[in-house]
């Protein structure tokens, strides 16, 4: 989708991927930034590891402690993370206000780690379920350090969640139940989705996920992970070129790309 965006722009770039293994990331950052390339996204599993390859991270990312965009300003490598962006942008763009609204969010990890940040914020309320209790119980304190906010936590157990699902506005799936090789095992039920939630699900695949598709057959407003990546990418233009993406642009060419089965950024 970055590629569409710089053609539809005139800009003369081009988005390229490439694999690096863990033991190659530091050389591979070094590589990039004496070969003066503007800037790089990262993913999985060099979110966390990346941070101590740059020479300036934004207050914001720094707190939530991973990155996912780099920009190379004059050989200073400076990191974000817009996924934290992206997430609100996805909520704003489908009529959801952060600040009117309470939120449950499933998952306490990376991706979950910046929505929760960017969300908190906002938010009169945010409870957090996860599997692990204490991994929650974690990000809480870590957020807490940084953010004047309450976070309530939770164990991921249906009763937990049909509680807390009586008293919000938006329920987000942050784990990566649904994902390739881990397609379901949420803890929740058709009936249990009143028509009145909006369900943002960050998984994307060429498929809507099984939460999704509960929560459009029960009647509820549905978001897709798309919509994450959309404005997360849009975001990461926007910190490369000092340009305004040209979003509907990238969301034809991300649709295309999605329906031929690329995932994530590459090659999009
Ligand atoms: P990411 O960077 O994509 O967020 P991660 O940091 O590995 O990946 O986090 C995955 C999240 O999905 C975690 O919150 C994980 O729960 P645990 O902390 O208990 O591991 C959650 N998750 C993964 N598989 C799950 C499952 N089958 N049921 C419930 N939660 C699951």
């Amino acid at each position: 989708m970055h590629n569409a965006a710089f053609r539809h722009l005139g800009l003369d770039c081009v988005y390229v991927p490439f694999k690096v293994s863990s033991r190659s990331l530091r050389d591979a950052v070094r590589g990039l930034r004496l070969l003066g390339v503007k800037g790089f996204n990262v993913t999985v599993p060099h979110k966390v590891e990346i941070v101590k390859h740059l020479q300036k991270i934004d207050p914001i990312t720094r707190a939530i402690g991973a990155v996912n965009t780099v920009l190379n300003d004059s050989g200073t490598l400076v990191g974000y993370n817009t996924d934290a962006t992206g997430a609100i942008e996805a909520l704003k763009s489908n009529g959801v206000s952060p600040g009117d609204s309470k939120f449950t969010i499933l998952g306490a990890g990376g991706a979950a780690s910046a929505i929760i940040f960017s969300v908190a914020e906002a938010s009169p309320r945010v409870t957090v379920l996860n599997r692990t209790l204490e991994k929650a119980e974690k990000l809480k304190r870590k957020i807490k350090r940084q953010l004047q906010v309450d976070i309530w936590t939770k164990r991921l157990t249906r009763r937990n969640l049909v509680e807390s699902l009586r008293t919000c506005d938006v329920l987000v799936n942050a784990t990566s139940v649904g994902m390739e090789g881990n397609p379901s095992g949420l803890p929740i039920r058709r009936a249990d989705l009143e028509r009145r939630l909006t369900v943002f699900d960050i998984v994307y695949g060429r498929s809507e996920t099984e939460l999704l598709r509960k929560a459009r057959s029960a009647g509820c407003k549905t978001i897709s992970g798309v919509e994450m990546l959309l404005h997360q990418g849009a975001a990461a233009f926007e910190i490369w070129t000092g340009r305004k993406a040209p979003v509907e642009v990238m969301r034809r060419a991300l649709a295309e790309a999605t329906a031929r089965g690329v995932r994530g950024n590459a090659g999009c």
